[in-house]
């Protein structure tokens, strides 16, 4: 199996951004447990601050792995552009947030993207990623 995890923007200041709400580790560190753990499953991480480029990459995955985790960031509340190529592609996104978006300011409470994703996880921290990986595995 092959998974896609695409970050977007200010994710790569994890482990240094507001520790108290995103954790205090590195994405690149995580990613590294998450490689780890699960040995059998080709996992592939990309990250951008850039919207266009997250369009593009979201794009071009498609056909070409069986499934993204998505944590689209900021622009999870703000991106039609996002929320359409989710709609756009074939294979299942899976919409991952490190905090419980619900339980912080409101407009973090409306997303663009889940209404095409797979299925949401929010708020378990960096385990929202490798809850996610299980969904994939079944
Ligand atoms: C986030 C939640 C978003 O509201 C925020 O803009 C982020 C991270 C999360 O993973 O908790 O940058 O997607």
């Amino acid at each position: 199996m092959k998974l896609r995890i695409i970050n977007g923007p200010n994710l790569n200041l994890l482990g240094k951004r507001e520790p108290e709400i995103y954790g205090g580790k590195s994405f690149e560190d995580y990613f590294r447990d998450l490689q780890f753990k699960y040995r059998n499953i080709e996992l592939s991480y990309t990250q951008s601050n850039i919207e266009g480029e997250l369009i593009t990459q979201i794009q071009e995955s498609d056909g070409m792995y069986d499934g993204i985790i998505l944590n689209a960031a900021a622009y999870t509340h703000t991106s039609i552009g996002i929320g359409d190529v989710v709609a756009a592609i074939e294979i299942p996104v899976i919409e991952v947030h490190i905090s419980n978006t619900f339980a912080r300011e409101e407009f973090r409470h409306q997303s663009f993207i889940s209404k095409y994703a797979k299925g949401v996880i929010l708020g378990f921290g960096l385990q929202s990623y490798d809850l996610a990986i299980q969904s994939f595995i079944k």
